[in-house]
């Protein structure tokens, strides 16, 4: 397991970009199975679940490799293809949910045993199975595992989601751009994510209209050609930056992310009392660390536009030592809060309750030893450690670098205090 040691009391000064964003870089690989010839996905960060997308998409049959910070894959033949992602890799990450209609389209079957990911508490995939059957998809349902077959072309269709899924709204773009005529999405995620996916099967040759508003409508069976494609820049990165200096004060720039990518996360941080200045495509985050932060505050993680989900632990590690409670809801999932456990062995008063976490504010944190429960609550209790005294242990099983390259590196490049020991190999 990995360790990583923070010393807090440390301001953060200078620059740093965010990576491409894990969350359209993921879809984009799955997406490249759709395409007749080679692509290339450009600044890709070396995250575990690249290296679990990479080995998915080796072992259904196609071809992909890392140049540098390049992913680049090439056209494989339908015959080539084999629809069986094998359970290790499903289970390691929950984007194999994407590999479910390219593999449909192109190879004609897919087999997707339970996909794994972060415990935020139930996350079915019945929205990407209703409307792939509703294009004419055959779901069976067994054991561990959902396999879809279809009998002929995909049809296309005009579907209800019934509420706006990211991952499902990816799924049957993926689909819609393989099936025989239009297909009409309503209550369609709109997330940046989303819009990327589009773009990039847009510049593939794909017809998309209205991605990113509710209503997305596709005109299916163009041939998708390849590109040289750069991904949106990570914007829960980009607020994990902002995090990180509202915790340990100090004045950073995140360069090249367009503050509207998460203007919402930036209104909270103002909010608080962080200045913040928007210039086109970065901005500039300073906070006196001896201003006490303003708390009191009531969020709600929604679909975007609202508050994203992925900062909502984010955030919370930002009011912990503000003045005043403050309650965060997610209306999306039921385990989001599970790095409570761990802000309170540092000294805080908080208390998760389903998609509720109540924050008594005004804590005056200490180093501990903590174990991150999942992604973004385990960056969250990294932003936490910025600001307390003494050293911080965070054991990782894993999580962190699931969504960022090199955290407590792009942290120390800001001046925290922060070290990573990676494990030794057992001989
Ligand atoms: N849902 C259903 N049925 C479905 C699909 C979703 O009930 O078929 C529910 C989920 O249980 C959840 C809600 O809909 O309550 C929203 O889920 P959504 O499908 O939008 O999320 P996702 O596609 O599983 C992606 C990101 C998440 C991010 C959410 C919301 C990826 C790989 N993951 O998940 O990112 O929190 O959208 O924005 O794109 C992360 O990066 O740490 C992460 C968890």
């Amino acid at each position: 397991m990995q360790t990583i040691t923070i010393t807090g009391g440390q301001p953060l000064h200078g620059t740093i970009r965010p990576a491409a964003a894990k969350n359209s870089v993921l879809p984009l690989l799955a997406a490249t199975l759709l395409c007749g010839a080679p692509c290339c996905l450009r600044g890709v960060p070396e995250l575990s679940d690249v290296d679990t997308s990479l080995a998915l998409l080796q072992a259904v049959g196609a071809k992909a490799a890392r140049h540098g910070s390049d992913l680049c894959t090439l056209p494989v033949h339908a015959s080539a293809l084999c629809g069986e992602i094998p359970a290790h890799l499903a289970g390691a990450m929950r984007s194999s949910v994407f590999y479910l209609a390219p593999l449909l389209c192109r190879a004609g079957m897919v087999r997707l045993p339970l996909p794994g990911g972060c415990r935020l508490g139930p996350r079915p995939v019945d929205i990407h199975l209703a409307g792939l059957a509703a294009m004419g998809a055959r779901v069976e349902l067994g054991g561990d595992a959902v396999t879809l077959r279809r009998f002929g072309p995909l049809q296309g269709v005009d579907f209800t989601l019934r509420l706006p899924s990211v991952g499902a709204t990816m799924t049957l773009l993926m689909a819609a751009c393989c099936a025989m005529g239009t297909t009409v999405l309503r209550g369609a995620a709109c997330e940046p994510e989303v819009c990327d996916l589009a773009g990039f099967l847009s510049a593939c040759g794909a017809q998309i209209a209205g991605a990113g508003t509710p209503v997305v409508v596709v005109q299916g069976r163009r041939a998708l050609g390849g590109i040289l494609y750069t991904p949106l820049p990570d914007r829960i990165a980009a607020a994990t930056y902002g995090a990180a200096v509202a915790a340990a004060g100090g004045q950073i720039t995140v360069r090249e992310c367009p503050p509207r990518y998460y203007e919402a996360f930036l209104q909270f941080l103002q909010q608080c009392g962080v200045q913040v200045t928007r210039r086109e495509n970065a901005v500039e985050l300073v906070r006196d660390p001896s201003v006490p932060l303003r708390g009191s505050q009531q969020l709600y993680a929604n679909a975007w536009p609202a508050f994203a989900t992925d900062t909502a632990p984010l955030a919370a590690a930002v009011l912990l030592e503000a003045q005043g409670e403050s309650q965060i809801y997610d209306h999306l999932f039921a385990n989001r809060f599970a790095c409570a456990a761990g802000f309170r062995a540092m000294g805080a008063e908080c208390q998760a309750a389903g998609h509720r976490l109540t924050i008594r504010g005004g804590a005056h944190l200490q180093g501990a030893c903590v174990t991150a429960p999942d992604l973004r609550g385990g960056a969250a209790l990294l932003v936490a450690a910025l600001a307390a005294d003494g050293t911080t242990e965070l054991r990782d099983p894993g999580h962190i670098r699931r969504g960022y390259a090199d955290l407590p590196g792009d942290l120390a490049l800001l001046g925290a205090r922060c070290a990573c020991c990676r494990p030794t190999a057992v001989r």
